[in-house]
């Protein structure tokens, strides 16, 4: 307890040095003056978007526990969705990946669940849809089967907890899955975008916040499709909500040639 009030006691003695009056020959600066009249948790706040600027972090969505729908949406038009692996159930990605317009070629979902009661619930709006594995867990990462290259797709999206859904995605990359892609929800945190170094290949989706990472092992997918991919997006930015299923799947739906 010492040691914290001593290290904050030092630290605002160097910020004194720095910025104060002796820095600017006796007189305080008009900035300064403001720095020091605002609330901390205005200067904090100043200082998390100044991060989130240099990090090209969006404001967040007011919907943001959709923002990987328009992505997922999109990803099915650029590659063959056949069987999802999910951590992670819900209304916008269990219910989404069942969605016979948005992924007409679904054949299989496995999807891992930590909430038996949330579990029971999406299982029940998916209306006895047989290509439904629901399976409920205790603890998510460590259930991460170890034969996943059968997925096309794996989605994560486990838990309210970065640390646990952290261990998910570790668990993933550690199985080296082959010609699978692994898209990452809330991928603007910094310690899941760290837990995915060990991938070949990573490409972040920064047009809505939360983000979505994507992430995969050799040559299952291409960035420059990916960036094409994520231009269609965000041209229904402003447009679209991000819930809006049946309008983004509209809107990115290609037309066959
Ligand atoms: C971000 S949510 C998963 C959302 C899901 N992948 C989707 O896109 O709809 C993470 C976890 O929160 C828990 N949860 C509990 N109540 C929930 C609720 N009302 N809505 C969404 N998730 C809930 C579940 O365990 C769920 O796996």
């Amino acid at each position: 307890m010492a040691k914290c009030q001593l290290l904050g006691e030092s630290s605002r003695s160097l910020a004194d040095h720095v910025t104060g009056p002796k820095a600017i020959g006796g007189r305080l600066s008009v900035r300064s003056v403001i720095i020091r009249l605002m609330p901390r948790t205005t200067t904090r706040k100043l200082a998390r978007q100044a991060v989130d600027r240099a990090r090209r972090v969006r404001r967040r969505d007011e919907t943001p526990y959709a923002t990987h729908a328009p992505v997922l949406i999109a990803l099915a038009q650029v590659m063959r969705v056949r069987r999802v692996l999910e951590f992670g159930a819900g209304m916008y990605s269990t219910l989404l990946f069942l969605n016979r317009v948005a992924f007409p070629e679904l054949m299989e979902i496995v999807s891992y669940e930590d909430d038996a009661d949330w579990a029971k619930r999406v299982a029940l709006d998916a209306a006895g849809d047989d290509r439904l594995s629901m399976r409920t867990v205790a603890s998510v990462p460590e259930c991460v089967p170890d034969t996943i290259d059968d997925f096309d797709l794996i989605l994560i999206d486990d838990s309210s907890s970065a640390t646990i859904r952290t261990r998910t995605v570790l668990s993933v990359a550690n199985r080296r899955p082959i010609n699978t892609l692994v898209a990452i929800h809330d991928y603007e945190l910094r310690e899941l975008a760290l837990a995915t170094r060990s991938f070949d290949h990573v490409y972040c989706f920064r047009t809505f916040t939360p983000q979505v990472g994507v992430a995969w092992f050799g040559d299952a997918m291409s960035k420059r499709l990916l960036s094409q991919t994520e231009s269609r997006i965000a041209r229904h930015r402003t447009s679209l909500p991000v819930a809006d299923i049946a309008r983004w799947t509209t809107a990115l739906h290609r037309q066959p040639k």
